[in-house]
């Protein structure tokens, strides 16, 4: 018998806290290497029933224990993160994506949608910086007492891969700093200079290896490599130009604690500078342009930011991206090729989209040879309003083609060359079947879109469902991929969500069952019925996301789980408001971000006899978490809902609503018998009379910034 099966064996119950503790730390170490042998060297070191048993002590220890359950614990890791070998690590502050603007007017709008927000009139004087985007990817080091601990990269802005002894191995990293706060989140972007890129690809074509399409995912692999050492030959950079968590202030402005970091030792870009207004933007958006071919690594555009750090935080977040910062990108990068065909794939919502096939071209250092053509109008020379586009010029299989990309966006086909076209090129006609059911491909009038009308008999739109269902944002079952799906699909395992929660009971010994498929051995079995058990538990935004309903994004699953709190109390609104009509569909509208179009599409979803069927069989299976705001402990107005009305002069509306939703209060439009407190500025009428009829509580603008005070 091993040493590992050993400790299994003996009893937990007689632990002390300290010997716990200690057999934890050992445990996540051995069953973290075993995984690692297991999933990524695919060469295992300890026999299936050593690790189950490893597995049940570490198990036994933290339900005895639970409060020294690690970060790193192996119940918390299966399938995906670990088999990817890096450990999880939850960003304390998110890590945000930026807005784009693609011209000079996007930009001024910016200006004037701050300085909105902010109640800033056009000519008060409002200070931005400016700097390179960098076109690499984002890294968050954190340091404590000086001392770097940590280094996660972005994941999905809340959960990134712990990749900290390869951050250490970047020369651009510090690994210690003098006269630091206690704690210090430093982000930036890890990067390839061109030279190293060529330098890389060069060696690898003479190894025979399989070489980087550009500097960023040469970047991105070398970051991700699981031996430190291999990104230890990969010379990486690094510049920092922003932070998370922190313990102390490093400055009063974006600039000044950039200038702190520099001082720490951090690289920090040079063409970093501040301006006063989007004229002074633009102009140094135009030098940066000029530079960019001789600058030695990639950037992608510039990114402005305001600079007073107290009016950022005014300003705030939208649900991905920051109020107060925006990237200026460059234009997208352009190229010709043929087009060898036109696929039609089926989408979740039975939208019918149309792909082009592509001989590979490279555009921008990436190979295309996939590229969307958008809609039936597109391809016929028409936007969505039935305007010509591109003069009217329709695109054939067989025609010049040019395709361009913009970042990381899908490539799109922007124009056809038809003086290459041979004359008996055919008109492409659009599918009026579905080309996966068979069943009618319907346009409705005013929808640039055609869809298939099998609804959940049309298997691309059944197997796109459960995909979404099960993907990061959604449900995140992990060890269930689009791959698995597919194969459960065919196989007729599963149809709906619901099916996968008794997956494992119908199949009553599944493990076995699943374990003689082909790719699935017992562990990633057990694995991926343990990563299903986890998932019964889940928070309202995510089951809401996770339905896949028309129109209803991320964001938007996240303002309905607020504003409802409960499954039940969703589920009830939505019969309520059935006839889209009557208190309960305003109610619904009145949430922010929710137009006629979402909330019609969200409510049909549960009028619908087999759809609404479905989710209710999926919520059978569930334990659905009430919806919780976050930061909002010892806030006075955490569940209350309160009411704006009259003219509020220290802040806009926006500005007002934004932070009272952060306060965990729920903004309404109107005065109800459900409204808390109503706050009325200048200029009140009927609702402060209807709210002191019903005897609610009122304040005016002063008073609800005393109440709200140092939150
Ligand atoms: S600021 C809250 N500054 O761009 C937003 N981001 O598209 C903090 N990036 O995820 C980001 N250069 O990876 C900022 N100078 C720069 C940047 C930059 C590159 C990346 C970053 C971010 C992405 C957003």
């Amino acid at each position: 018998m091993t040493l590992e099966t050993n400790i299994a064996n003996s009893d937990v119950g007689d632990l002390t806290r300290e010997q716990a503790d200690a057999e934890l730390a050992r445990l996540a170490e051995l069953l973290s290497k075993a995984n690692t042998d297991y999933h990524t060297h695919d060469a295992p070191k300890l026999s299936d029933a050593e690790y189950d048993s490893l597995k049940r002590r570490n198990s036994a220890i933290e339900n005895r224990f639970p409060d020294l359950k690690r970060e790193d614990s192996a119940s918390e890791q299966v399938g995906a993160a670990v088999a990817s070998g890096f450990g999880k690590i939850r960003h304390d502050v998110r890590m945000l994506s930026l807005g784009n603007a693609f011209s000079e007017e996007d930009v001024a709008e910016f200006d004037t949608s701050v300085r909105k927000y902010l109640g800033l009139a056009a000519d008060a004087p409002l200070t931005y910086t400016a700097e390179p985007k960098i076109d690499g990817l984002s890294l968050s080091l954190r340091y404590e007492k000086g001392i770097l601990v940590q280094a996660a990269t972005r994941g999905d802005g809340t959960v990134g891969e712990n990749v900290t002894a390869n951050a250490r191995t970047v020369g651009d990293i510090p690994h210690k700093l003098t006269d630091a706060p206690d704690l210090l989140e430093v982000r930036g972007e890890v990067y390839m200079s061109h030279a190293d890129f060529d330098a890389i690809n060069t060696r690898q074509e003479e190894r025979g290896g399989k070489t980087f399409a550009n500097p960023r995912n040469a970047a991105a692999g070398s970051l991700r490599q699981l031996d430190a050492e291999v990104t230890r030959a990969r010379p990486l950079r690094f510049f920092a130009y922003a932070w998370g968590s922190l313990s102390a202030p490093l400055g009063k402005t974006q600039s000044a604690s950039i200038a702190t970091l520099a001082d720490l030792g951090f690289s920090i870009n040079p063409l970093t500078v501040t301006c006063e207004g989007p004229a002074e933007l633009v102009s140094h958006y135009d030098k940066i342009a000029e530079l960019r071919p001789d600058l030695g690594y990639d950037i992608d555009g510039v990114v402005y930011k305001i600079d007073d750090l107290e009016l950022q935080s005014r300003l705030g977040f939208r649900s991905t991206t920051p109020r107060w910062a925006i990237a200026h990108k460059f234009p997208a990068e352009l190229a010709w090729t043929r087009l060898d065909g036109i696929d039609i794939q089926v989408g979740r919502t039975g939208a019918l989209s149309p792909v082009a096939r592509l001989s590979p071209v490279t555009v921008g250092g990436v190979v295309v040879s996939n590229a969307t053509l958008h809609n039936e109008d597109y391809i016929k020379g028409l936007d969505s309003k039935g305007q010509e586009i591109r003069g009217g010029k329709d695109i054939r299989v067989g025609d010049l083609v040019q395709v361009y990309r913009a970042g990381d966006v899908i490539p799109k086909v922007a124009d056809v060359d038809i003086s290459k076209r041979s004359p008996d090129a055919p008109e492409f006609v659009f599918p009026n079947k579905c080309p996966e059911c068979g069943s009618d491909a319907i346009r409705e009038p005013g929808d640039a879109v055609r869809r298939c009308s099998g609804g959940i008999i049309c298997p691309a739109q059944a197997v796109e469902k459960l995909k979404h269902f099960v993907s990061r944002a959604a449900f995140d079952i992990d060890g269930m991929g689009a791959k698995q799906v597919e194969q459960f699909y065919t196989d007729g395992w599963i149809a709906e969500p619901a099916d996968i929660f008794t997956l494992q009971t119908r199949y009553g010994n599944g493990i076995q069952q699943l374990k003689n498929r082909e790719g699935w051995g017992e562990k990633s079995a057990n694995a991926l019925f343990a990563a299903i058990e986890d998932k019964r538990k889940i928070p309202l935004a995510r089951l809401i996301f996770g339905l896949g309903i028309r129109h209803v994004g991320e964001a938007s699953a996240n303002m309905i789980a607020l504003h409802y709190g409960t499954w039940k109390a969703l589920a009830q609104a939505m019969e309520d408001a059935r006839s889209q009509e009557g208190p309960a569909w305003d109610d619904l509208l009145a949430i922010d971000g929710m137009g006629a179009v979402m909330a019609g599409s969200l409510v049909s979803a549960f009028a619908q006899k087999a759809e609404c069927a479905s989710i209710m069989r999926l919520v059978a299976e569930l334990d659905v978490q009430e919806a919780v705001r976050a930061d909002t402990s010892g806030s006075p107005v955490a569940g209350k809902t309160v009411v704006f009305t009259g003219t509020l002069e220290k802040m806009t509306r926006a500005e007002a609503k934004a932070r009272a939703e952060r306060l965990g209060a729920k903004v309404s439009g109107s005065v109800s018998a459900k409204t808390n407190l109503l706050i009325a500025g200048p200029g009140a009428g009927s609702k402060a009379k209807k709210a002191a009829d019903l005897g609610i509580e009122m304040l005016d603008e002063d008073g609800w910034l005393a109440l709200i005070e140092g939150i």
